[in-house]
């Protein structure tokens, strides 16, 4: 996903820029490049691949402009190039954008047949050219902004420089995420507060349809309606050092180890360890008239929402359905009266987990979100917000996110199971125990890795891997299916063990290793039979359970990697950490970019 910047500063924009920039590498990028404002002209610097390469570029320059914009690019339309990079300009106007322009062609079109020439095969060139396209009839670069927004079809974020307009910034928010950052003496935009943290914690969110003309020391917000409009200011808890890697060589092993102090903050946002009862924000309809539940999520955040199924149809009795959103929006399937839509999001941006939600919200659905950024366009669409509270998650590939959602969701089924007077005392004492066990169980696991690391060898020449499991294992299988493939390329897939009969165990021969998540839970025995097909068949079996569990198996698995005993209703969250742990070591064992994977974001704000 791209990322813009802004600044209108009272010191060299430059540095500042490039800082921002850095903070929103998370997102995933293939170019970047700055446009500063310099004696009355807009320079540019724009370069493929890391930011490294840009700052080499701008060195050259040292431009000591104070007024500037800046954009991490994540290829939508045209090749990652130095031609297609952002921002892109006229000589009077440059403008760096997050989104897509649905009708580019057609606005491009118009603009050629005015004389304008374009360089780059990218759809936000256009908003460029027909900004200057308004000035050249004479208009303010207010009113060519207005008239250039009221043109534009799709989503976006984005920001405009004017050469002839040095003190001010434009910017526009529709569909994807824009934040004003308050300084003293100089202002700032960015994609979000991640993207500030280094410069202010002052920010004022723009709203869906709104666009922003900011000075160095004031700001005026339009709703679509152009009228003028207050937006609150927050005060933002993100600082540099929070979104800062420390001492680790990754942010995602950082987020991984950071998972124990999570569980216990999500445990303190929705329990009560002492009366071992549950706080969750009022819910605008009676939970026994609640007639289904439906959770739609995309990648991890829907193996989570598979997870939470087995629980909330176990515990609180309501019938679950989970969908990929992208499926859900176009399928548009009928939603009863009184029904819930539970959206899970870490980044609460994911273009497919929004529209879902749109449609749900038309429906008349009541909508939950579950964000783990509060000020996200998921958490203001929805009438209840659960958030995960794992703080910043800057690797791509989501970790404490993931086990902070499931938290969330398990304390959310009993909760539901308690309203619903289908819970017994005793049982939900056993229960919250096991919750409360987990912070403590993956510390403890955490603190060797050499078991992880012999798995990931292992797998290191692998083409083809399996992971297996049933139950809540499933999901947790898929899960560690998923991290494997997009940490370190090798090619994963998740089965319900049940399933492998059913087509998958032809694949099966001493080449193909196959996870097994096998907690000792109600389902091993029924996991341990197809891990027997398996073997039989010279499948190399890596078997992930506890003591008892992984005995038969000593000397007929390739390896088997002991985890501490836990309840089988917490095992999801204790065994998503070896799917992490191994897909992270395969990934630095293969040398691939952990952090920021090839071809991924952060966030996908695009369908
Ligand atoms: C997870 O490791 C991936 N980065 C990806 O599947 C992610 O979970 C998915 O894009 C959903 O993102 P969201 O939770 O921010 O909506």
């Amino acid at each position: 996903m791209c990322g813009i910047v802004g600044i209108i500063g009272k010191n060299p924009a430059t540095p500042l820029l490039l800082e921002c920039l850095k903070r929103l590498e998370y997102r995933g990028y293939d170019s970047a490049g700055i446009a500063i404002l310099e004696q009355g002209q807009i320079d540019r610097y724009r370069a493929e691949g890391k930011i490294v390469h840009l700052q080499t570029l701008v060195e050259k320059s040292n431009p000591q402009g104070t007024v500037g914009i800046g954009h991490t690019r994540w290829a939508t339309h045209g090749v990652p190039s130095v031609r297609n990079a952002h921002p892109h300009a006229t000589d009077l106007v440059a403008v760096v954008h997050n989104g897509i322009i649905e009708n580019f062609r057609e606005l491009r079109e118009m603009l050629e047949k005015k004389g304008h020439i374009f360089t780059s095969e990218t759809d936000t060139e256009v908003i460029a050219h027909l900004a200057t396209e308004y000035l050249n009839q004479g208009e303010s670069a207010k009113t060519a902004t207005q008239k250039t927004l009221q043109q534009l079809h799709g989503a976006f974020a984005l920001a405009l420089l004017f050469k002839d307009k040095p003190d001010t910034i434009f910017c526009a928010r529709r569909g994807s995420p824009l934040a004003i950052g308050l300084g003293e003496g100089e202002m700032f935009i960015g994609s979000d507060a991640l993207a500030l943290a280094p410069l202010t914690q002052k920010i004022c969110y723009l709203e869906e349809g709104d666009w922003a003309e900011i000075g160095k020391t004031t700001f005026t917000v339009y709703d679509e309606t152009n009228q003028s409009v207050t937006r609150p200011i927050k005060q933002t808890a993100l600082t540099g050092a929070m979104i800062g890697k420390g001492d680790y060589k990754h942010f995602m092993l950082k987020e991984i180890l950071e998972q124990p102090a999570v569980m216990g903050d999500v445990l303190h946002a929705y329990s009560n360890p002492h009366t071992m009862d549950f706080a969750f924000p009022e819910f605008p309809l009676p939970f026994e008239a609640i007639a289904s539940l439906r959770i739609i999520a995309c990648g991890t955040s829907y193996y989570a929402g598979l997870t939470a199924q087995y629980w909330i149809e176990k515990y609180a009795r309501i019938p679950v359905t989970v969908d990929i959103a992208s499926e859900f929006r176009y399928r548009k399937p009928p939603l009863p009266k009184n029904g819930v839509a539970l959206f899970i999001s870490q980044s609460g941006e994911t273009a497919d987990t929004l529209a879902a939600l749109q449609y749900a919200k038309d429906q008349g659905q009541t909508i939950i979100g579950m964000v783990n950024v509060p000020e996200s366009s998921i958490a203001r669409l929805s009438d209840v917000v659960l958030e995960t509270h794992a703080g910043p998650e800057i690797g791509v590939a989501s970790t404490k996110a993931f086990t902070a959602q499931l938290m969330v969701l398990a304390c959310l089924s009993l909760h539901l199971a308690g309203k619903r007077s289908l819970i017994k005392e005793d049982e939900k004492k056993d229960l919250f125990q096991a919750l409360l066990a987990i912070p403590e169980a993956m510390n403890q696991l955490l603190l060797e890795e050499s078991p992880f690391i012999q798995c990931s060898n292992f797998l290191l020449d692998a083409r083809d891997v399996i992971y297996m499991g049933r139950g809540t294992s499933f999901s947790i299988a898929m899960e560690g299916a998923l991290k494997l493939k997009e940490l370190s390329y090798i090619h994963a897939e998740g089965y319900a063990a049940g399933e492998m009969k059913h087509g998958p165990i032809a694949l099966i021969d001493e080449k193909v290793p196959v996870i097994v998540v096998a907690p000792s839970d109600s389902l091993y025995e029924k996991t341990a039979s197809n891990v027997e097909e398996v073997i039989a068949r010279k499948g190399q079996v890596v078997f992930i359970g506890d003591k008892d569990g992984i005995h038969p198996f000593k000397d007929k698995a390739a390896i088997t990697l002991e985890m501490p005993k836990i309840h089988a209703f917490t095992a999801p969250l204790l065994y998503a950490l070896p799917m992490q742990m191994i897909a992270y070591h395969t990934a630095t064992l293969k040398g691939t970019d952990v952090d920021q994977p090839r071809n991924l974001a952060k966030s996908v704000t695009v369908e």
